[in-house]
């Protein structure tokens, strides 16, 4: 069976849009599906920020196809694991939460690099280039570890 990950953000065009082409790159897309939303409306079938479409195509990824969408509480039903950014998106979504099951599938990504430390992805949103750069950085050193953690999960399928 195929593991379903969701990135989560606030506008769905900044950062969850990076993680998803980082891990999807990390990744099998036979066993592994990868999606990002926002916990916003602002940004609904937008394509992602330039400055993500710059960073992504300066590492050789294309995240151009991708638009946005809006977490809803079905996400909870069609995904594993569901990756948030930052604190805020955390509340967001866990206010969505129907059980605990809902509740277990949700991660700061950043706890993969940091367990246990609250560690943000900084919304770059209304900073310089730079932002993305490091943004890029995070998501990639987060990705490179989850998906280490699904090839054990799927060995040799
Ligand atoms: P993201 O960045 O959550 O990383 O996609 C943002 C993009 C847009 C807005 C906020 C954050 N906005 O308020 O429009």
């Amino acid at each position: 069976m195929k593991t379903n990950v969701l990135m989560v953000c606030l506008g769905n065009i900044c950062r969850s849009p990076l993680a998803e082409g980082i891990l999807k790159s990390k990744t099998d897309p036979k066993k592994i599906y990868v999606d990002s939303a926002g916990t916003g409306d602002y940004h609904v079938g937008d394509p992602p920020d330039p400055r993500s479409i710059a960073i992504a195509k300066s590492h050789k990824l294309d995240i151009t196809s991708q638009r946005g969408r809006q977490f809803s509480a079905q996400d909870f039903d069609h995904f594993d694991q569901i990756y948030v950014m930052d604190t805020f998106n955390y509340a967001d979504v866990i206010a969505l939460a129907r059980n605990e099951d809902d509740k277990k599938k949700v991660k700061l990504i950043l706890d993969e690099i940091f367990p246990g430390e609250n560690v943000d992805v900084p919304d770059p949103y209304q900073g310089v280039a730079e932002g993305f750069k490091n943004v890029y950085k995070m998501l990639d050193e987060a990705c490179e570890i989850i998906a280490s953690k699904l090839k054990e999960k799927h060995p040799h399928e």
